[in-house]
């Protein structure tokens, strides 16, 4: 029966949050729980049960490098906010406060749980909440990030403009229950933006090029003791790579390697004069540079790194098995270099925990 299954996994997750809250009280909670299933079909977490489950999720993220930092978590309970004004608000608040004018706070919104028959309350359609989209020139080439190129499409079908141009940021698309999904230009002011410039090499900022503060991920399921947060978009802060080497570097998204290559007047025509490594490690430091410029936290791949080896070690210390991906902690710049490189990892997916959703316009209920 379903409820057994919510049930075990509530039990779980109860379990945990009280050991490591030292907490009272267990039976208790577990029982008015079983009683709440029976007459509902689900459970409403206590505050401090989302709260801490929410940071055990990041904790359990085998692919975040970043954990260290799980405890500091700020979560924003919005478990009532189910209309679209009040989720838009509550969106533009989320990134102010997690913006912080530059001193990134890692964050969490929560919206209301999927209900037992499987519906979602709140969806956000957004991947990502900033991001910019992938425009089509005439003549077929694309201009902006290639990896928005579908939700961009889906912008222009609802009626979206845009700007135009390399850095055009998108609108929101959020859905409330079965209503219209809602499209919302992000007011400019709500998206910190960092200009990227290098620290040698004046042309460099002739690039036009530019990167937003916050990597904050929409798309993701937060699931903790069975019930399962659709939209609970999240943020933490840069690390330099993901910019520098993937978003600005990758062929199928910038793809500004033999740009900058050409600039540096390297000959690209092989591969053996290591002009993408090159090229590679300018981007960087311009990125590196800019970032720390404007004020706006962002941590490079050595101190990620060597934060993650403390965070292991913080995790041994309390008893907690460590699990991870090894494919995806490993920065993709300098690699053996790093501590991570050189160890392995145990992959398995342990509650609570964030998941990859299907797009909300695939999903049978939307
Ligand atoms: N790699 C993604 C991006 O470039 C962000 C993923 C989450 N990263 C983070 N530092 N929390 O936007």
């Amino acid at each position: 029966m379903k409820e057994t299954g919510l049930l075990v996994s509530a039990r779980d997750f109860i379990e945990k949050v009280h050991t490591e809250l030292g907490l009272p009280g267990t039976e208790d909670r577990i029982s008015l729980i079983e009683r709440e299933i029976e007459s509902t079909g689900t459970y409403r977490h206590l505050t401090h049960e989302l709260e801490h489950g929410a940071r055990m999720a990041w904790r359990n993220s085998n692919r975040c490098i970043g954990r260290l930092f799980w405890k500091s978590l700020v979560v924003r309970d919005c478990r009532d906010v189910d209309d679209s004004p009040g989720v838009l608000r509550a969106l533009f608040d989320h990134l102010d406060s997690a913006t912080n004018n530059g001193r990134i706070v890692p964050m969490i919104t929560v919206f209301p749980p999927r209900r037992p028959d499987g519906t979602e309350p709140v969806r956000i359609w957004n991947k990502h909440l900033i991001r910019y989209a992938c425009h089509k020139n005439p003549d077929g080439t694309r201009v902006g990030d290639p990896a928005q190129e579908e939700f961009t499409e889906l912008c222009l079908r609802m009626g979206w403009k845009g700007e135009g141009g390399p850095f055009d940021l998108l609108p929101l698309v959020i859905r409330c229950g079965e209503e219209t999904p809602v499209m919302q230009p992000i007011p400019k002011e709500k998206v910190l933006e960092v200009e990227l410039t290098h620290p040698d090499l004046p042309w460099f900022g002739d690039l036009g090029l530019r990167w937003h503060a916050l990597p904050l991920i929409s798309d993701m399921t937060l699931e903790m003791g069975g019930i399962e947060y659709p939209a609970a978009p999240f943020n933490g802060w840069y690390m330099l790579t993901e910019i520098g080497s993937r978003n600005l570097g990758d062929e199928n998204r910038y793809d500004m390697l033999p740009v900058v290559a050409g600039r540096m007047g390297l000959r690209t025509d092989r591969s053996d004069v290591f002009w993408k490594d090159k090229a590679l490690i300018v981007l960087n430091e311009a990125v590196l540079h800019s970032f720390k410029s404007a004020g706006v936290t962002l941590t490079d791949h050595h101190s990620a790194s060597e934060q993650f080896m403390k965070f292991m070690r913080n995790e041994e210390l309390n008893g907690r098995r460590i699990t991870g991906d090894w494919s995806w902690l490993v920065p993709p710049m300098s690699a053996s270099a790093l501590r991570v490189f050189h160890r392995e990892y145990d992959d398995t997916v342990v509650s609570p925990n964030y998941h990859y959703s299907k797009d909300a316009w695939k999903c049978p209920f939307h």
